[in-house]
């Protein structure tokens, strides 16, 4: 059967990366080092001993890049600036270099009819502010303002979508509870207050919007929805946690100036609580849109070990999981969407990044990478997005992840989320079938979603 999946006319396709990922050159030309920086290059915390020195050299090669994007028919690409490249040490002095950077970025992009989103923070702290406590510093909202504000003072003519922070979860669960990634702390008291102090900071940062921008802003959060495993009340409790701590976690204090109440369940005693009531004043601005992030769903069970939430995912017999270990679920996408509209009401949405990992072949003689199964798990995913669009939810954008292959953080470069295939020995760029279909999709509004071939 044959679904018409057409998008609303208008529908924002395009295709995310973030800085320490792609650009390389990371304290070339003034630039200070960041806190992953510092952490790739600590032995024994990226795979392999990677770093983002080089990564795919898009400080260098952006030109080329905003071309290819504009070859496969993209009009928007999300892309996050890298705090001490324009503010070395986080604050006061400014690089020029750096500023002159994203302006030229943002140039060639207009000029090639493709719209910047910009986000201010993927994971990217300035070390110098690290070494002053980093989001554990109360002070870190007004640092984050003055630095947003500089941004929007030099960039909010040409950028018109704004995002605060990319998932705070993962920046303090992986950063703060666990320490696989950057700054690679451990710590179930710091975790609650690195979360509470970038939402701080993200209110903060929207508040100096409304001082000083004219378009819109918002924050971009992963979603990853919880299904019971059973219907038995230790494995419903888990799913309350689970989904408190990965997902309310953020959108509660955001929309309703407020945590979940299981927050106190997952962190115990070193849950901080009573928080300043004139925090969530500040965390609860209103914002403009939300970025969604998703890339899997979790069949979540009671599971002691797994400390602090004591909730599990359960591996589903017979489906199809990446090269992350991640479940493929695109149903998880629509239920998320129309998840989001319910509990939060009816703000505007993007999918601001939705892709995979899988194997690929190396280039073949031809030229060609052959991907089915990101062909088909875009397919699948964006269809879910339809779906949801169908059902009510207003979704103006979807933004694939990645546009390359790229630094997968504390996996290296050992995984490829590309829709372009990057070679880091030559930096030549070559377009998967996923880059084809997509652009398919792009030119078609949607359309070839429908194409049978190729998964
Ligand atoms: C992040 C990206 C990352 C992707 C795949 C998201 O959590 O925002 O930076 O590469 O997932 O792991």
């Amino acid at each position: 059967m044959t679904v018409n999946r057409i998008f609303p006319e208008g529908f924002l396709w395009g295709s995310a990366t973030a800085a320490y990922q792609v650009e390389g050159s990371s304290t070339a030309d003034g630039a200070g080092m960041s806190i992953w920086d510092r952490f790739a290059h600590t032995p024994g915390m990226i795979f392999g001993g990677d770093t983002g020195d080089t990564a795919c050299d898009q400080y260098r090669l952006y030109r080329d890049d905003v071309k290819l994007m504009a070859e496969l028919g993209l009009k928007a690409y999300r892309f996050s600036t890298s705090w001490s490249r324009v503010l070395p040490t986080g604050r006061g002095q400014v690089n020029p270099a750096g500023l002159d950077y994203y302006d030229r970025l943002i140039d060639t992009l207009l000029e090639n009819g493709v719209e910047p989103l910009l986000t201010l923070y993927h994971w990217d702290m300035p070390a110098a502010l690290e070494d002053c406590g980093g989001w554990l510093n109360p002070e870190v909202s007004d640092w984050f303002s003055d630095y947003a504000s500089l941004m929007y003072r030099k960039f909010d003519g040409r950028v018109k979508t704004w995002a605060t922070l990319n998932e705070p979860w993962v920046i303090t669960d992986g950063g703060y509870l666990h320490g696989a990634l950057a700054p690679g702390h451990k710590s179930p008291y710091e975790a609650p207050i690195a979360s509470h102090h970038l939402l701080r900071s993200h209110g903060a940062a929207v508040k100096a919007y409304r001082a000083l921008g004219k378009h819109r802003i918002g924050i971009v959060v992963n979603i990853e929805p919880k299904y019971p495993a059973s219907q038995s009340p230790e494995d419903l409790a888990a799913v309350a946690r689970a989904d408190a701590y990965m997902n309310r976690q953020y959108l509660d204090p955001v929309f309703f100036g407020r945590y979940p109440d299981e927050m106190s369940e997952v962190f115990g005693a070193s849950w901080p609580a009573p928080w300043a009531a004139a925090d969530f004043e500040l965390i609860s601005q209103p914002i403009d849109w939300l970025g969604v992030n998703y890339y899997t769903r979790s069949v979540t069970q009671q599971k002691e070990a797994s400390w602090p939430v004591r909730a599990g995912a359960v591996r589903q017999v017979g489906a199809t999981y990446t090269e992350t270990g991640w479940e493929v679920f695109p149903q998880g996408l629509t239920d998320t969407l129309t998840w989001v509209k319910g509990r939060y009401g009816d703000i505007p949405l993007m999918i601001t990044e939705n892709g995979a990992a899988f194997y690929d072949p190396p280039v073949a003689e031809d030229g060609r990478v052959q991907d089915p199964l990101r062909v088909a798990y875009l397919r699948k995913h964006i269809s879910a997005v339809h779906e949801a669009i169908q059902q009510g939810v207003n979704v103006e954008g979807y933004m694939v992840w990645s546009l390359l292959d790229n630094l997968e953080w504390s996996l290296g470069y050992s995984k490829r989320f590309g829709i372009v295939h990057v070679n880091f020995e030559t930096q030549a760029r070559t377009c998967k079938d996923s880059a084809k279909f997509y652009a398919r999709v792009v030119a078609t509004n949607g359309g070839a979603l429908a194409e049978s071939i190729g998964g």
